[in-house]
């Protein structure tokens, strides 16, 4: 049985309830029989506003799913397996192709939902400790956002339960108990959740074989092949968990066969705390065409971009004038120290022609103006700083259930946050993250004059365009963004994706309220 199992409806609010009952509601159950009929259940971007509908008993989900928690092993480096723990997940009623898993990594499945979907996930932990799974950069109840607070005992279940009413991008998901997300990921627990839309689907990008995921991390090991986890000691504390090994997708030295052709490469930094700088090894520009919360308008180009903790990046690259035989890499070019090393190699394996246009636009989207903010003018500022020993953010550590009384926004409000990184004595680096909502980042100053170096080191490789869920801010500097609280009310977290920043206490919860 369930340990825990609700209808989030009664969290929705009343203006949602009212829609729903209204219109709105013909017009998604006219979508989802129309769904369920031609087998695929993609509801048209336009019906986002109104379709955030619980699952309860009237409307059974779409698709169910099983993801258990539990120790394994994994062949990474030659010679000795390598302890882990992982996800591993099962189909219960739906698409088959739900779920796919990536071979010989240790990563869970990689979920793919169409937007519009009905989903039920029942999450087993076998794990040792209490564990809970947050679907990082999805917009859920507050039953399903995988809080803290929520966390289960081992041998527990919890269900989720929710509709899919993001636009199409790359997700993810990991663990998210207080004060052990980062050695729970460090162990092997994260997976990749792609959302796929109608939308995206005209825009006619590289798809199947053609369409990579590539989620980077690094790990210390030891001798005998065992990831290693210095939990103790002031240095693993103040620039979090390092490693000198970098694994994409559970593999080290990574290469990949390919053919001519363009490519879609999907891009998340799942490291506890190592801000990568990305760039092809020959010089040649970066083709950026989605972030955190999707497709960009149109592509945009960089030399280098500077991927940190939590945030995704997308690339299009064609192959197609590669001569078959040689490589293209993907390097990590290192700041402040300047060392380049490979990240991912993509080996020119065989020759095929296809079509090589990239399309534009490659999506419809309307963002937020600030000029709308209830709060225009006025953003509500939460510092980050390092207290005798202490990550703060808005002044406080973490309480699993406290708001201050500055972390309560109104549902259906436009507000301008502004991240404050000015410590002036430890300093350091935060990629920034809220639940719930994916926002547009509308300004970056560098305020603190010491910390000019650093900043201009990667000045020109953020990409704060489009969607965004998790935003680097710099020592020195401040960072503002916009975001919109829509549909559901409840506790979210806002707080630092240094993972353990974040086990440090660099956390805090938000509550929308009606
Ligand atoms: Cu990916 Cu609250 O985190
Ligand atoms: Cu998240
Ligand atoms: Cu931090």
């Amino acid at each position: 049985m369930p340990h825990y199992s609700t209808s989030s409806g009664s969290r929705l609010s009343r203006r949602d309830f009212l829609r729903q009952a209204g219109a709105g509601l013909a017009v998604l159950a006219a979508g989802s029989l129309a769904g369920s009929l031609t087998g695929c259940t993609i509801a048209r971007a336009d019906h986002v506003s109104g379709s955030a509908v619980p699952n309860d008993e009237t409307t059974p989900p779409d698709l169910v799913l099983a993801l258990r928690a539990a120790p394994g092993q994994a062949a990474i480096l030659p010679g000795r397996e390598t302890s882990v723990w992982r996800y591993s997940g099962e189909v219960v009623r739906g698409r088959a192709d739900a779920l796919a898993v990536l071979p010989g990594s240790y990563l869970g499945p990689t979920l793919r939902l169409n937007h519009g979907e009905r989903v039920r996930i029942h999450l087993t932990n076998e794990l040792p400790e209490p564990t809970i799974v947050h679907w990082h950069g999805l917009h859920l109840p507050e039953e399903a956002d995988g809080h803290p607070r929520l966390a289960i005992a081992p041998g527990e279940t919890y269900t989720y339960d929710f509709q899919v009413i993001n636009r199409a991008g790359t997700y993810w998901y990991h663990p998210h108990p207080h004060g052990t997300t980062g050695p729970q990921v460090y162990a092997g627990l994260a997976g990749l959740l792609i959302v796929s839309d109608a939308e995206e689907q005209a825009a006619g990008l590289p798809s199947g074989e053609q369409d990579v995921s590539l989620v980077l991390q690094d790990r210390l090991f030891t001798a005998d092949n065992q990831f290693s986890y210095p939990v103790q000691g002031m240095h693993g504390q103040m620039v979090g968990v390092i490693g000198d090994r970098i694994l994409v997708n559970g593999r080290p030295d990574f290469a990949l066969p390919v053919a001519t052709r363009p490519y879609r490469l999907r891009i998340l930094n799942g490291s506890n705390a190592r801000i990568y700088r990305l760039g092809w090894q020959d010089g040649r520009p970066l083709q950026v065409i989605g972030t955190d919360g999707g497709l960009l308008e149109r592509a945009l180009t960089r030399h280098q971009v500077v991927l940190s903790p939590g945030e995704r990046i997308e690339l299009w690259v064609d192959l197609g004038p590669e001569p078959v035989g040689s490589e293209l890499v993907l390097e990590n070019q290192d700041y402040p120290s300047g060392e380049s090393f490979p990240v991912a190699r993509l080996q020119i394996a065989r020759s095929e022609t296809a079509p090589a246009a990239l399309p534009d636009p490659l999506s419809v989207s309307q963002p937020h103006s600030e000029a709308d903010a209830v709060n225009r003018g006025r953003p509500r500022a939460f510092p980050m700083e390092l207290v005798r020993g202490r990550w703060l953010l808005n002044g406080r550590e973490f309480e699993m259930a406290k708001v201050a009384r500055n972390e309560v926004v109104r549902l259906g409000d436009l507000e301008i946050w502004e991240f404050v990184n000015e410590s002036p004595h430890m300093a350091m680096p935060h990629p920034m993250h809220v639940h719930n909502v994916q926002f547009q980042v509308i300004g970056r100053e560098l305020v603190l004059p010491q910390f000019e170096g650093q900043y201009q080191a990667v000045a020109g490789s953020l990409v704060d365009e489009g969607w965004k869920d998790t935003v680097l801010v710099m020592p020195g500097e401040r960072v503002r963004i916009l975001l919109k609280f829509e549909h559901y009310e409840g506790l979210y977290l806002y707080h630092c994706h240094n993972l353990e920043h974040e086990d440090m206490g660099m956390m805090r919860n938000y509550r929308i309220k009606a």
